[in-house]
């Protein structure tokens, strides 16, 4: 028998690693509510990076379309 936790109301949250991310500008085109570029022209998250629900696929798009695999998606627990 499996026991549920019940609805989790943990927030998810997007982060860029600088050090690998590129510039190719993907996140922010896929994911505007998440991210925007830097005067630099490298990614940076938006609101801290908290990930509402409704953008939580929009937010796993953009870490799949990242060619530099700088973009994760942590609860706060796991990296
Ligand atoms: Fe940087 Fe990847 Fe976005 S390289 S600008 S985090 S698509």
């Amino acid at each position: 028998m499996t026991v549920s936790k019940g609805l989790s109301s943990t927030v998810l949250h997007v982060s860029v690693d600088r050090k690998r991310c590129q510039g190719h500008a993907r996140c922010a085109a896929l994911a505007p509510e998440l991210f925007e570029l830097d005067e630099d022209g490298a990614a940076r998250v938006l609101a801290e990076g908290a990930v509402p629900p409704h953008l939580l696929d929009k937010a796993r798009l953009a870490r799949r379309n990242c060619p530099e695999f700088a973009v994760h998606i942590t609860d706060g627990e796991c990296a």
